[in-house]
C-alpha cells in the first residue's frame, strides 16, 4: 500500500492551493456577503483546466483522475466553498454524466464546452417535493415522437443561472415509477424555461442556487442519455461520483478551519502565553486533527477506487457523511478556539461553519448517506 502522492498530484494540490491562497481569499468575504457570483473566478479556474480536470483530452478536458480532482477540491474549498461547489457540479456531476452514458454526438455538442468551462453545466434532480426521496419525480417529459415536451419545478440548483447546460431528470412513464425516468441535456435558453431569483443562503451564498420552471419546454430526442428508463439510475450513478466532490469539499471546509486555528493559537496570548500552550486548546486541535485525517483518507480511498474502475458508491457515501459531519464539527471547534474574533467575519472561521452545514444536506443529506451504506451492509 502506497499513501504517497506522485509529483504531478503535488503540482495540482500546490497550483489549487496557490490559486485559493492568492486570489480567492481577496474577496471571499465580500462575495459572501453581497452573494455575487464569482465570474472571474470560474473564468480564472477554466484557463487553469480546473473545471473540466476529470474529462478526456480527446473532449478537451485535462485528463487528470479523481485524486487529483479531490486535493484541488480541497485546496479551494479551504478558502471559498462556493467556487468550489460550481467546480464540483460541472466536473463530477455533468461532464461525468454525459462523457460515462453520452453518445459521441452529444460529448462532441455538449461536452466539449463544458470541459473547456466555456459553458457551466447544472444537474437538475431535485424538486420541490422530491429531495431526499428522489424517485418521486414530478417533472414530466412526455414522448412526442421526435421530441420531449418537459413540464415541472426543479429546486435548489446550483449554477441555476449560470448554466448553458442542463441536466435535467423527469418522468416519462409514471406508471413504471423510478423505471419510467428519463435523463435529458437540456440547453438553458430554450424556450419556455424560466428562472427563480437566487436563494438567500445561509452560506455557499456567491454559489447561484435557483428554481428552475419547465412550460412545455421542447427537448430533441437524441438529448436523452441512455436507453428510455434509465434515468434514476442515471442520477444514482452520477451522484456516487458527485459525493466523492462534495466529500472533498467538506475535508476542505475541515481542514481550513483547522489550519487557522492552530495559526491562531501559536499567536493568541491568554493567562501569560499562547493559548496553543493551554491543553484546552491543544486537544481540541488534537482531535480536530485525527478527524480531518479520518476523513482525507476515506475522501482518498473512494477517489482511488473510482480511478481503478472498482466500485465504489459505498466508499462515496461513508466519505461524504463522515467528512460532512466532521466539517460541521471542526469548524464549529474552529470558532470556539477563536472566541469572540470567531464569531466575527474577518476571522473566515464563522463562514466555514455556516458552509459546513451545507455538506451535511446538498448531494443527499447524512442520513441519506447512512441508508446508501446499511443497504449495502446487509444486501444479501
Ligand atoms: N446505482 C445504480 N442503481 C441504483 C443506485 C446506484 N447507486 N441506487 C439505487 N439504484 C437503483 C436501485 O437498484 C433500484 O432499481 P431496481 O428497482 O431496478 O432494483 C432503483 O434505483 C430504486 O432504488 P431504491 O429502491 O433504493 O430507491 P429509494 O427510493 O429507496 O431510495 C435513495 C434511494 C438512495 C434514497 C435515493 O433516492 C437518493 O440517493 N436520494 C437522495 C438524492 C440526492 O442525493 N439528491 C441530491 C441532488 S443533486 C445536488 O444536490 C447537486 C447540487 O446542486 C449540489
Amino acid at each position: 500500500m502506497n499513501f504517497q502522492l506522485t509529483e504531478e498530484h503535488e503540482m495540482i494540490r500546490q497550483a489549487a492551493r496557490d490559486y485559493a491562497q492568492r486570489e480567492l481569499i481577496k474577496d471571499v468575504i465580500e462575495r459572501d456577503e453581497t452573494a455575487t457570483y464569482p465570474t472571474q473566478h470560474v473564468k480564472a479556474l477554466s484557463e487553469l483546466g480546473f473545471m473540466g480536470m476529470l474529462v478526456d483530452p480527446k473532449y478537451d478536458g485535462g485528463g487528470m483522475d479523481t485524486i487529483s480532482y479531490v486535493l484541488a477540491m480541497e485546496e479551494i474549498s479551504k478558502v471559498d466553498a462556493s467556487v468550489s461547489v460550481i467546480m464540483s457540479v460541472n466536473n463530477s456531476l455533468v461532464c461525468y454524466g454525459i462523457e460515462k452514458y453520452g453518445t459521441e454526438e452529444q460529448k462532441e455538442k455538449f461536452l466539449k464546452p463544458l470541459a473547456r468551462g466555456e459553458k457551466i453545466g447544472a444537474f437538475l434532480l431535485s424538486e420541490p417535493e422530491a429531495g431526499s426521496d428522489a424517485t418521486s419525480q414530478r417533472t414530466t417529459a412526455e414522448d412526442k415522437g421526435d421530441y420531449y415536451l418537459l413540464n415541472g419545478t426543479k429546486n435548489w440548483i446550483t449554477n441555476g443561472y449560470t448554466a448553458g447546460t442542463y441536466l435535467v431528470i423527469a418522468q416519462t412513464h409514471p406508471e413504471k415509477r423510478h423505471k419510467g425516468i428519463n435523463a435529458f441535456i437540456v440547453d438553458r435558453h430554450a424556450e419556455g424555461i424560466s428562472v427563480g431569483p437566487h436563494e438567500n443562503k445561509m452560506g455557499m451564498r456567491s454559489s447561484d442556487t435557483h428554481s428552475v420552471m419547465f412550460t412545455d419546454v421542447k427537448v430533441p430526442k437524441e438529448n436523452r442519455i441512455g436507453e428510455d428508463g434509465f434515468g434514476f439510475k442515471f442520477a444514482m450513478k452520477t451522484l456516487e461520483g458527485g459525493r466523492i466532490g462534495i466529500a472533498a469539499q467538506a475535508l476542505g471546509l475541515a481542514s481550513g478551519a483547522l489550519e487557522r486555528s492552530i495559526q491562531y493559537a501559536k499567536e493568541r496570548k491568554a493567562f501569560g502565553t499562547e493559548i496553543a500552550n493551554h491543553q484546552a486548546i491543544a486537544f481540541k486541535l488534537s482531535d480536530m486533527a485525527v478527524k480531518v485525517e479520518n476523513a482525507r483518507n476515506l475522501v482518498l480511498k473512494a477517489a482511488w477506487l473510482k480511478d481503478q474502475g472498482m466500485e465504489y458508491g459505498t466508499t462515496s457515501a461513508m466519505a461524504k457523511q463522515y467528512a460532512a459531519d466532521i466539517a460541521m464539527e471542526v469548524t464549529t471547534e474552529a470558532v470556539q478556539i477563536h472566541g469572540g474574533y470567531g464569531y466575527v467575519k474577518e476571522y473566515h472561521v464563522e463562514r466555514l461553519m455556516r458552509e459546513a452545514k451545507l455538506t451535511q444536506i446538498y448531494e443527499g443529506t447524512s442520513e441519506i448517506q447512512k441508508i446508501v451504506i446499511s443497504r449495502s451492509l446487509l444486501k444479501d
